[in-house]
């Protein structure tokens, strides 16, 4: 199911459903309905797809003249289904008939807290899902641990765990059982870490409780972070089962608990491992995650990580191996924003998620700069609220105006009432603040400045946070960017989720803040960071699963990839801040064709990038491999991957690059692709050959892509192309992208 297609549905229902109670009718007891029947039928004329229709709808009505009455319209140009008026156990019926999709009652959506799933597309209530699959489904999260008395992972109405699993339950302090939503715990504390004389799963920290509720949370109506974005919260897979492993103590993961994490979950049977963890690039064979992951992908698991949140400077990617699944950070089309105003009526917004709501009308304002305690005992910079240099008299009970953010906890402790902070950087999300506080950029702060010393009683208000509609998606400032240098030709980040801003489950172990002084607990926070993107892809690579349970790793990734949604704000690094684009779960069920990579495939490429028997050995536990045996890999890259990448070395050389490429036929019957390239003047692309003929499933084809080109111009660093496989049902889409180095 296509996402546009499915919101086109929707609104064109909602009209439907508008005109009918204008003009009235006597069908009052039947409700709208879209039966949704994937895609088109072969190449069956659109007549007879309005006759299955109708013989779908006689069959579950029962009455020739109701049926034909009852139908509403029928879509057949892009996809097959059809809206009708139906009474429910006629839905239920249509939905049991072979070739339907889902049946679902078109209906006004209803405002959702978790909005980054609706905005991917994967609807709670108009996406089809596989039920049974999905709660066989079992997904490692490998984090801080779980609050798991959080009504996100309440167990009502999930059966026992998949006969499959083969984990534990280890119990401790604030985690006294399993459920059968979290089936397994294990905690990993090698270094001894913990200060705490016994241990647990339980999550003091709050960030493994929100990334396994982002992947599979159960249902929770009415949730919110103190009345904000207040709607239902869900994991994008609510039927899977999480299996906790708890690697990281505070906010510190040693590489060897995350790697013991990854050998028990992989010998515990789950199905996907979620990895929120950063780990900066090192040769294959020394990174834990690197080794995990490819233990990982050896056994058909998928392992899906963050690419780190020290953008958007070039080259800070992070856990680049290609069987690991990278994933940078992108905006949904909601943000938090917070409004306050001055005594001389002047009213301004910025950031940040303020919780508190104002219990006067105004409140006294002063600077960091007016509060000066005049460098006793210690010179610091007062303007800029720095710890000491504030005099604690000319502070309390105002709102304090401060030159850098992060000085809630200093004004706080001061008893300031608030702060109004400026921020040099791209606001792009929104922190909690201690105390009722908001980030704005400079151009306001001149203006708040003026006002604070033009008057001699200054005066302001911050008032609660709201939620604003944005365009979106783009990539985060913070998410971290290609190129990657452990292997260059891999072009990393893989693709993009949803990571500002995000709300989901908490713990009740810490305060919002985590600063003791903090007495506000919450069963959901809102936070930002490509570890709240991770758990989105890795939830969509779980429904993917869902309905093809056989698919490889490579398989389920390059779905995921090839059906991503291209950034629509352009610029010179958007490939290498969100790869092949955002996550588009729905699409990625139906990709058409997938880069399939077999282990075998993976060695070779090992080999080529230089690897040797020893360092394979150090990666795999198994020396058996020796390079000079192995087929070597061809082209520029060596590897079947969903992406096209080189980078010069010399800035000076000539682009010439040719990657080698495999297909696997994954759609229904016979179908014709053809190529179609964009790319930039003076960049050569070409594909031989140019069309695919596939006539059964899990064909595969080759097909070889060269690119040429000159020297790329002084103050230019990438050229991009795109690759488009079309069948006119399926777009298959490829980034190519030439990266020249800077030096
Ligand atoms: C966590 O465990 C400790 C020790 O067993 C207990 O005192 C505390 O009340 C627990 N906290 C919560 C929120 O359950
Ligand atoms: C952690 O503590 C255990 C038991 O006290 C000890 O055996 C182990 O060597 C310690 N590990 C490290 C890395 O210090
Ligand atoms: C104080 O900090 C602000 C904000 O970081 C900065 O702009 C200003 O130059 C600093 N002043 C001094 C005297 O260092
Ligand atoms: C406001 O006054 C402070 C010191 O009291 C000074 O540092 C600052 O530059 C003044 N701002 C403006 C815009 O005049
Ligand atoms: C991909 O390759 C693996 C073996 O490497 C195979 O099991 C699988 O069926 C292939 N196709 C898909 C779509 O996963
Ligand atoms: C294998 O590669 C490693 C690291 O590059 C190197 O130190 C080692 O000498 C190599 N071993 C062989 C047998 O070539
Ligand atoms: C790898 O194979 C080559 C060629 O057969 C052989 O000369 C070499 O000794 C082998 N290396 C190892 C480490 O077994
Ligand atoms: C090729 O792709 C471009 C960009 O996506 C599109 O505008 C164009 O219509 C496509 N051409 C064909 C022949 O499909
Ligand atoms: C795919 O091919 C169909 C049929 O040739 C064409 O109508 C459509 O515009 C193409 N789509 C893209 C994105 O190139």
């Amino acid at each position: 199911m296509k996402l546009h297609e499915n919101l086109f549905v929707f609104v064109l229902l909602l009209w439907l459903v508008a005109s009918f109670m204008i003009h009235g009718s006597n069908h009052h007891e039947r409700k709208p309905y879209i039966v949704y029947m994937g895609d088109l039928p072969g190449e069956s004329p659109s007549t007879t797809v309005v006759d299955d229709h109708h013989n779908l709808l006689l069959d579950a009505i029962g009455d020739e003249k109701i049926a034909r009455e009852s139908r509403i319209y029928s879509y057949g140009k892009s996809f097959n289904g059809f809206a009708a008026r139906l009474l429910p156990h006629e839905a239920t019926k249509l939905s049991n008939e072979e070739g339907v999709v889902s049946v679902f009652e078109s209906r006004k959506q209803r405002v959702v807290t978790t909005r980054s799933w609706d905005f991917l597309g994967l609807n709670h209530r108009y996406s089809k899902r596989n039920p049974k699959i999905e709660s066989n489904l079992i997904v490692a999260v490998l984090d801080t641990g779980i609050w798991i008395d959080s009504p996100s992972f309440s167990d009502e109405g999930y059966g026992p765990p998949p006969p499959k699993w083969k984990g534990k339950c280890v119990t401790g302090p604030n985690f006294t059982a399993c459920n059968n939503k979290v089936i397994g715990a294990s905690y990993f504390d090698l270094d001894n870490v913990s200060q705490y004389p016994e241990s647990s799963v339980a999550d003091t920290e709050g960030h493994g409780s929100h990334t396994a509720s982002t992947v599979a949370g159960s249902t929770v109506e009415g949730a919110s972070l103190y009345g904000l974005t207040k709607g239902t919260a869900r994991g994008g897979v609510p039927s899977a089962r999480i299996a906790v492993y708890k690697v990281c103590w505070n906010i510190f993961c040693s590489e060897m608990d995350v790697l013991a994490g990854f050998e028990q979950a992989i010998a515990d049977g789950v199905d996907l491992i979620s990895v929120s963890i950063g780990s900066l690039p090192m040769d294959f064979f020394r990174d834990g995650q690197a080794i995990g992951a490819f233990h990982a992908m050896k056994k058909g698991i998928l392992t899906s990580c963050a690419a780190g949140n020290d953008g958007p400077e070039l080259s800070t990617v992070e856990n680049v191996a290609p069987w690991i699944m990278t994933v940078a950070a992108t905006a949904i089309d909601r943000r938090f924003v917070t409004a306050f105003k001055l005594g001389n009526g002047n009213k301004f917004t910025g950031f940040s998620i303020n919780t508190f709501s104002p219990k006067k009308q105004m409140y006294s304002l002063t600077s960091g700069a007016k509060a000066s305690n005049n460098g006793t005992p210690y010179q610091g910079n007062a303007s800029a609220c720095d710890p000491e240099a504030i005099s604690q008299s000319k502070v309390k009970g105002k709102i304090v105006y401060c030159l850098k953010t992060y000085t809630d906890p200093y004004i706080k402790s001061l008893g300031g009432t608030g702060v109004i902070q400026l921020t040099q950087q791209q606001s792009d999300y929104s922190s909690i603040l201690l105390l009722p506080g908001v980030a704005i950029p400079s151009v306001s702060g001149k203006l708040i400045d003026l006002y604070i010393n033009s008057t001699k009683n200054p005066k302001a208000v911050i008032y609660k946070s709201r939620t604003v509609k944005v365009d979106a998606p783009f990539v985060a400032s913070f998410s971290s960017r290609g190129p990657q240098f452990i292997s260059s030709n891999i072009l990393k980040p893989d693709l993009s989720a949803p990571g500002i801003d995000i709300l989901a489950a908490y713990t009740k172990l810490a305060s919002l803040t985590g600063d003791m002084s903090d007495s506000r607990y919450s069963f959901f926070t809102v936070k930002s960071g490509t570890s709240m993107a991770c758990p989105h892809a890795t939830a969509a690579a779980a429904y993917v699963k869902s309905f093809h349970p056989d698919w490889s790793p490579a398989a389920v990734k390059s779905a995921l990839m090839t059906t991503a949604t291209p950034m629509k704000i352009k610029s010179e690094d958007v490939v290498l801040g969100s790869g092949a684009g955002q996550i588009n779960p729905t699409k990625a069920v139906h990709p058409g064709l997938v880069y399939n990579i077999s282990f075998n495939s993976y060695i070779s490429f090992l080999c080529k990038e230089g690897y040797n028997s020893t360092t394979i050995g150090l990666l795999d536990g198994n020396k058996k491999y020796n390079c000079s045996k192995i087929k070597p890999a061809q082209g520029t890259d060596g590897l079947n991957y969903p992406t096209m990448h080189k980078q010069l070395s010399d800035p000076r050389s000539a682009i010439k690059a040719v990657f080698y490429r495999t297909v696997t036929h994954v759609g229904y019957g016979a179908s014709l692709y053809r190529a179609n390239i964009s790319s930039p003047d003076g960049l050569s692309v070409k594909v031989f050959p140019d069309t695919l003929n596939f006539v059964k499933l899990h064909e595969t084809k080759t097909f070889k892509v060269v690119v040429k080109g000159k020297p790329m111009p002084e103050g230019t660093w990438t050229q991009s192309a795109l690759l488009e496989w079309n069948d006119s049902k399926h777009i298959v889409r490829s980034n190519i992208l030439i990266y020249r180095q800077l030096n």
